[in-house]
């Protein structure tokens, strides 16, 4: 069983959450969503001058927090912004205790961008400080259960897609574009490789080999590619991280995708064609379990929550 929750339990849980103001974070201060204001000439807003995470957590316990965080401190040298992601974890906490979620199956966001100054490209001075924003919520409705339909779309990201920047429109409009037809994501190509999801990374599976493509500028390095390829070598496949070509892409005996919202989907259809015999296969289901299991027994035994 999935470790979503039921839909009646999701149903309660946003009554819940309807009858009481939502508490979020920001810089340093938890309150009313309608009282967190951010100014108009945050760099952030401006300049999409930000970086963010997205965790998953149960019942209080976080997924992989640390390799979350040590992304978001990649990403904040990356881009040099002079912020330590060492405030998530009890920020996450205190969200999700306000918020009583303590019981769900929660999302926690956190984006930090480089503050509020005058609109000039280059670097505010040194002193300004970074913009600090968080809330949780309970996971989204899971997507439906045969499988998921998606589409190819042009990759029109930038070329440091490793850094997990909210500069997201290239994301949104592709991942607007799945919408309009129907599915449940696009796949983005580029130079005939498709690289990942709007949100997610993309997984084959062929002749034995669970493949996906390699760390680098092209893809975010998912949290949960990582704990997919790891189950995958232990369930005693071959993984290999090389790019998939849209060729070889429709050749799959499956295809699926993996974040921390989905854990591993299956793809059953891209732009209309079936893909396998278009049923949801053993392998990504297979990986699912392994990915739960694992989050399951960090549950019931750590409380460092590290891993
Ligand atoms: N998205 N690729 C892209 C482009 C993503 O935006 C994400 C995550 C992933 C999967 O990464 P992870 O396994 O660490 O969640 C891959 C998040 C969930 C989002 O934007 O909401």
């Amino acid at each position: 069983m999935r470790s979503r929750g039921s839909e009646r339990g999701k149903g309660e849980t946003l009554l819940r959450l309807e009858s009481r103001p939502l508490i979020v974070y920001l810089n340093g201060r938890f309150v009313p969503r309608e009282e967190a204001k951010i100014s108009p000439e945050d760099r952030g807003f401006v300049f999409a001058d930000a970086i963010y995470e997205v965790v998953r957590f149960n019942r209080g316990r976080p997924y992989r927090l640390s390799e979350h965080m040590d992304r978001m401190r990649d990403g904040l040298q990356a881009i040099r912004i002079a912020a330590d992601p060492g405030f998530f974890p009890a920020v996450a906490s205190r969200l999700i205790e306000e918020n009583r979620l303590d019981g769900d199956d929660v999302l926690v966001y956190a984006q930090v961008s480089r503050g509020v100054a005058p609109r000039y490209h280059a670097f505010p001075p040194p002193e300004t400080e970074p913009t600090i924003f968080a809330f949780a919520r309970p996971t989204d409705p899971p997507p439906p259960s045969g499988g998921g339909r998606a589409i190819l779309a042009p990759d029109e990201r930038w070329a440091r897609c490793d850094v997990k920047s909210v500069m997201l429109l290239a994301n949104v409009l592709a991942a607007q574009k799945a919408r309009e037809a129907n599915a449940v994501e696009a796949i983005l190509v580029r130079d005939g490789i498709a690289w990942e999801g709007t949100k997610a990374n993309l997984f084959a599976f062929r002749d034995g080999v669970v493949r996906t493509a390699p760390k680098g500028p092209r893809i975010l390095p998912g949290v949960t590619r990582g704990a997919a390829l790891e189950a995958a070598s232990g369930l005693g496949f071959r993984v290999e991280e090389r790019p998939l070509s849209v060729e070889e892409l429709f050749s799959s005996e499956e295809l699926f995708l993996a974040s921390t919202t989905l854990w591993t989907y299956p793809l059953v259809e891209v732009d209309g064609r079936p893909i396998g015999d278009g049923r949801p296969g053993p392998v990504a289901a297979r990986l699912c379990e392994v990915l739960q299991t694992e989050f399951r027994s960090t549950l019931s035994g750590r409380l460092d929550g590290g891993r």
